[in-house]
């Protein structure tokens, strides 16, 4: 270490002050020397490649391919998913899937193909695998979606873990989305992806990659047909993508391609073929079915980092009641922990946490708290001794606890990837029940350790039990927030067996949705970061996690009073709605932007509330069949290439069309409509899709369109549930989905599946199978002359 490490590093913490800063130099010169000692050098390596295939045994669902130098399993699963592993990876262990692996379908079974290769029919899907080992997905129609080239491992000369590279090649038109959370999407474009779960130390903007949540799955959408490909491996890697080129005129075409390196782990993947609800429904079956949220939590949240106090929560509470602002939720972030220690309260500052939880609640808000994953290392502090106690801290390769740097000073870490850890760690969410929080938000667990050079988490030679595995943090590091997230929620199972839990998590992987969702971490305060937080959520909820949502107004700085307005008019259509800041930040109360911008903030809140019955539909929607609240436009229509590359609009649903302003100095917009008719639901206009079409966006709100015929459960004046009903064209007819549910309990309530018509000169709605009137009111829309 030389004086630059120590002023870079007192840099890198900040505030947190020179001794904290001292700390942290510290504890990355630990990390170094642990690596040293734990990860001898590699040496020497062979490469290797399958070789030619010798001989086949066909088994359910597909078979094993023996190669002169290695072995393919391929099995077709009863969900239509295909798995297929190499050098005898199987399916299981695995934490992305939710249960046992799904059973193979008996149907599909390995049979000879052209030039020595074999082939696998399933109903949705062909796989041929060539007789040197390259692997093609076909549609039942025998197109070519992805063409997997042989592999290619690296091995020690010596012996030992291999690292892996997996070349693909997909069509020219195809587009690249997901791999977790990126900041520049949803599109992929040309770039290389690193999978390794990262806070980024700072405020994050677009193209600030790798971020908290990275998942080697990406959904590829072609005309040929979308397909999901998953490389089930935790391990560090890298994901190349190029986008394919069409020839123009008589040019050749130039396939898109995808290089998929692995530091290690099995080389094993899922793919998932058909319609992007297709492919999302397989997916949920595969990887879990998304958590329900409790109904407040569909509502709006306020956070901010330095409330410091109760007196400041009332007064913030007060201000959204005397101003008419909905409210549901108020996050208290580590400011209110006894030195920044988790699991514990100041005080001073929060004398009376339960009596304010329940004041609150008597009003319909609800207090979630902040959870971080380090523990203090303090003997004396609760949390560590019994931490201690139960052996639940991730310890070198030495024995020793590895200490990092977070917010308290010197931690330690539970390692989440023992069940005995879970189960202590999920028992500690008592003292926060007993404190009157219902929500619960997890934090700095990539895991986070600051750094003062190298990476900002714990060594990768630190030793993890997964599941009684063993292995290091090379493999454990990037399931970290994953397995805190399960040890949360069935904490909260035991411990609340009556409620949903709530809980978000900044970090996780492939299945965090079993859990709950996430939000888009420290999103940088300024147009670029808006736009990057519409990326983080689309591209989520392509991966399979549905709920989430950006800190409104930005993490740092403080936005221009239209840059705030036009956040906040996008969160409130998003599954997360909070706005949330830094301590250092600017406030982010609706009130403190001028009274323009409270006025029109008012009317998304008051907006947002009224359509809480169609979240919860969407939110039970997602459960059942894993499609995101937040779709791409593309969604119904993927072969619509204008659709497929228009970024700067979504669909919610399948009712709405929310296209928010992403640009400073916005009074129109141009919006890309897939077929069908679309009302501008602020004017009634009616427009003709597919179509690009200019439509008002003034800075009172963003652009919102209804699809003709939808049918919209809204929350009517009196509080109860009213539909909403946008008129269908003209001889055609509509629909709409409606899960009655306002509660936090496990009750299932039964989805009432309603039809819209014209029956003359009027729209009726009706019980879809002649099941008669609705029970609720109804509202008809668009009407008027077209
Ligand atoms: C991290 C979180 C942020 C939180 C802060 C203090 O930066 O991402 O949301 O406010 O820590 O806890």
């Amino acid at each position: 270490m030389d004086g630059r490490d120590l002023v870079h590093s007192v840099r890198t913490v900040g505030f947190v002050g020179a001794a904290q800063g001292l700390r942290t130099v510290r504890a990355a010169w630990r990390r170094r020397r642990a690596d040293a000692a734990g990860l001898p050098p590699r040496g020497a390596e062979r490469a290797r490649v399958p070789g030619q295939v010798r001989e086949v045994t066909p088994g359910p669902g597909g078979g094993v391919l023996r190669f002169s130098r290695s072995e393919l399993q391929v099995t077709v699963a009863v969900n239509g998913a295909v798995f297929w592993g190499w050098d005898g990876a199987a399916p299981e262990p695995s934490y992305a899937l939710a249960g046992r692996c799904p059973e193979p379908d008996p149907r599909a079974v390995l049979e000879p193909d052209k030039d020595g290769g074999w082939r696998v029919v399933a109903e949705r899907v062909t796989v041929v695998v060539s007789r040197n080992g390259a692997v093609e997905v076909r549609t039942p129609g025998g197109v070519t979606l992805r063409r997997d080239s042989p592999p290619r491992w690296w091995e020690p000369v010596g012996g030992g873990r291999a690292r892996w590279m997996q070349r693909s090649e997909v069509s020219s038109d195809a587009r690249f989305f997901g791999l977790g959370g990126r900041s520049s999407g949803p599109r992929l474009r040309d770039g290389a992806y690193r999978l390794w779960n990262t806070d980024p130390g700072r405020a994050f903007a677009p193209g600030d990659d790798p971020l908290y949540i990275t998942m080697p799955v990406q959904l590829v959408v072609a005309d040929a047909g979308t397909h999901l490909v998953f490389h089930d491996t935790s391990w560090d890697g890298t994901v190349a993508l190029r986008e394919g080129e069409e020839g123009a005129g008589s040019g050749h075409d130039r396939a898109g391609m995808c290089e998929t390196r692995m530091e290690g782990g099995p080389l094993r993947c899922w793919v998932i073929v058909g319609t992007p609800a297709r492919v999302l429904l397989t997916w949920a079956s595969l990887t879990g079915a998304p958590a329900l949220p409790p109904a407040w939590a569909l509502g709006h949240h306020h956070a901010r980092w330095g409330f410091g106090s109760e007196q400041e929560v009332r007064r913030i509470v007060a201000g959204y009641r005397e101003r008419g602002l909905p409210l549901d939720a108020v996050h208290l972030d580590i400011d209110h922990y006894d030195g920044h220690q988790v699991f514990t309260v100041d005080r001073d500052r929060f004398p009376k946490l339960p009596a304010l939880a329940e004041e609150l609640r008597r009003d319909g808000i609800r207090l979630v708290s902040i959870v971080d994953c380090a523990v203090k290392a303090e003997p004396g502090n609760e949390v560590y001794d019994s931490g201690t106690a139960h052996d639940a801290f991730v310890r070198d390769a030495s024995g020793q606890p590895v200490r990092g740097v977070v917010w308290p000073g010197e931690v330690v870490y539970p390692d989440f990837t023992h069940a005995r850890v879970r189960t202590w760690w999920g028992g500690l969410y008592e003292e926060r029940l007993t404190q009157g929080f219902s929500g619960f938000w997890h934090d700095m667990n990539e895991p986070t350790s600051f750094a003062a050079f190298g990476e900002p988490t714990l060594p990768r030679s630190a030793r993890h039990g997964l599941e009684e595995r063993g292995g290091d943090h090379r493999e454990a590091h990037n399931v970290y927030g994953l397995c805190m997230a399960r040890a949360g929620y069935e904490g909260l199972r035991e411990l609340s067996p009556r409620h949903r839990p709530f809980l978000f998590s900044r970090s996780g992987w492939v299945g965090m949705q079993r859990f709950g969702g996430t939000w888009s971490g420290d999103v940088a305060t300024g147009w670029p970061g808006l736009r990057a937080s519409l990326s983080l959520v689309m591209g989520l909820g392509l991966c399979g996690v549905p709920y989430s949502g950006p800190d409104v107004g930005g993490f740092d700085g403080s936005p221009s009073p239209e840059l705030y307005l036009r956040w906040f008019q996008l969160g409130a259509y998003l599954p997360l709605f909070r706005t949330h800041a830094s301590l250092r930040a600017g406030r982010r109360e609706p009130w403190e932007f001028g009274a323009e911008v409270l006025q029109h903030a008012r009317v998304a809140l008051v907006e947002r509330r009224r359509l809480l019955p169609y979240f919860m539909t969407l939110a039970h929607l997602a459960r059942r069949t894993g499609a995101p609240y937040v779709r791409p436009v593309w969604w119904g229509s993927p072969e619509d290439r204008a659709l497929r590359d228009c970024e700067d609009a979504f669909l919610l649903g399948d009712c709405l069309l929310v296209a928010p302003v992403l640009d400073p100095g916005t009074d129109r917009r141009a919006v890309q409509l897939p077929r069908g008719l679309w009302y501008d639901t602020a004017t009634e206009q009616a427009y003709e899709g597919p179509a690009q079409v200019l439509v008002d966006a003034p800075l009172a709100r963003i652009p919102v369109l209804a699809r003709a015929g939808a049918v919209i459960p809204t929350r009517g004046a009196d509080g109860g549930l009213e539909l909403e009903v946008w008129a269908p064209a003209r001889g055609r007819t509509g629909a709409g989905l409606v899960v009655p549910d306002a509660g936090d309990g496990w009750e299932e309530p039964e989805v009432e599946r309603y039809v819209s018509r014209w029956a003359g000169s009027r729209v009726v709605v009706e019980r879809e199978g002649g099941g008669g009137e609705p029970p609720h009111p109804v509202r008809v829309r668009g009407l008027g002359e077209r």
